[in-house]
């Protein structure tokens, strides 16, 4: 796989006024999401779900791909049609998710590690095959008193480039996604400077792996203050803070930055990309890969009535990503 090809997907994943619609939650992780609504979690509800979600009409005006989760890059539509095919056919490049979450650091209370570096490259020649084109890795960093420890930050900074070394080897673009936990009572400093540490030591792991920044993105979390630090963040704040941080530890060669949205509302979500893009220019085109704060509104309206309810989700999720690719050009407005 050359450079130019890896690049050109990378680009096409931030191109400009689009951005990235996460729909890659393990059947853990759905469930849970699944109970909050009162949905059963069975794999036909997960299917149709994620159908209401992709064949959302005209999608791909503000969404260049998806990331997919294991079953759902194995599932089709009810008529038939393969999902990476349906999104390929409207113009969204598949992606996957592929760590096999999070483990207990043995060692550090409290600190989890990214698991799933064991058999990677075969899983990854099959998720090509299978349409993939780019791939995700999520490690966490959870912020509390004395962690993270400089071992969990390396520890996962060097999965993360492991990963992303074997995505490029088999034709992927990796995502990297190194998330610093809003939980918590701590400052917007200590984000600040918990997020800094995550990321110099996320390129230097890069660097060391060989990884080509030019087909390379990263998902990164926002700097806030903790969700129970009783602290509030000025929109303008955040946005300068985040800012500010990723100027001073991603290199300029990176062909975009999407942002998770970590639990934030989905009207925060969207006013802190829409304000960093107003601050520019920057660096890198910043974008949007958010799971909650693009599905919230939808599955909420889905689940009062699943077989009725579908076309009104899917104008919830096609206005959720007009709004966050607006705000991708720093053109949204309320
Ligand atoms: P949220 O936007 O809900 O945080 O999810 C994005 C994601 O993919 C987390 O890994």
């Amino acid at each position: 796989m050359s450079i130019e090809q890896l690049a050109e997907t990378a680009l096409a994943m931030v191109a400009p006024g689009k951005g990235i619609i996460a729909i890659d939650e393990s059947n853990a992780t759905i469930k849970k999401r699944f109970d909050g609504v009162g949905i059963e979690c069975t794999e036909e509800n997960r299917r149709a779900y994620r159908e209401l979600l992709l064949a959302t009409p005209k999608l791909s005006d503000y969404i260049s791909g998806a990331i997919l989760f294991d079953e759902t890059i194995r599932q089709s539509t009810r008529d038939g049609v393969p999902f990476a095919k349906l999104m390929a056919d409207n113009g969204m490049i598949p992606g996957i998710k592929v760590d096999k979450g999070t483990h207990a650091l043995a060692g550090f209370p409290g600190e989890v590690v990214t698991e799933g570096l064991d058999g990677l490259r075969a899983r990854l020649e099959e998720y090509y095959k299978l349409g993939a084109r780019f791939a995700k890795w999520r490690a966490v960093i959870n912020i509390g008193d004395d962690i993270p420890s400089g071992t969990c930050i390396d520890a996962n900074a060097h999965a993360l480039a492991r990963y992303a070394a074997l995505c490029q080897e088999q034709g992927l673009v990796p995502m990297v996604e190194p998330e610093v936990i809003m939980d918590g009572n701590h400052d917007i400093d200590t984000c600040y400077e918990v997020t800094e540490v995550t990321l110099r030591s996320l390129f230097a792991s890069l660097y060391e792996q060989n990884v080509m920044l030019e087909g390379t993105i990263l998902k990164a979390s926002m700097v806030l203050p903790g969700t129970t630090s009783g602290d509030d963040a000025s929109v303008e704040e955040v946005a300068a803070a985040t800012l500010q941080c990723l100027k001073s530890t991603v290199p300029a060669t990176l062909p975009g930055i999407v942002f998770l949205s970590g639990g934030q509302s989905d009207e925060a979500a969207t006013a802190h990309l829409d304000a960093m893009n107003r601050m520019g220019p920057n660096p890198w085109p910043l974008s949007f890969s958010y799971g909650r704060a693009m599905q919230s509104a939808a599955l909420k309206l889905w689940s009062q009535d699943i077989a009725r309810n579908v076309a009104q989700a899917q104008a919830t999720v096609y206005e959720r990503a007009r709004a966050n690719g607006l705000a991708a050009l720093g053109e949204w407005n309320k």
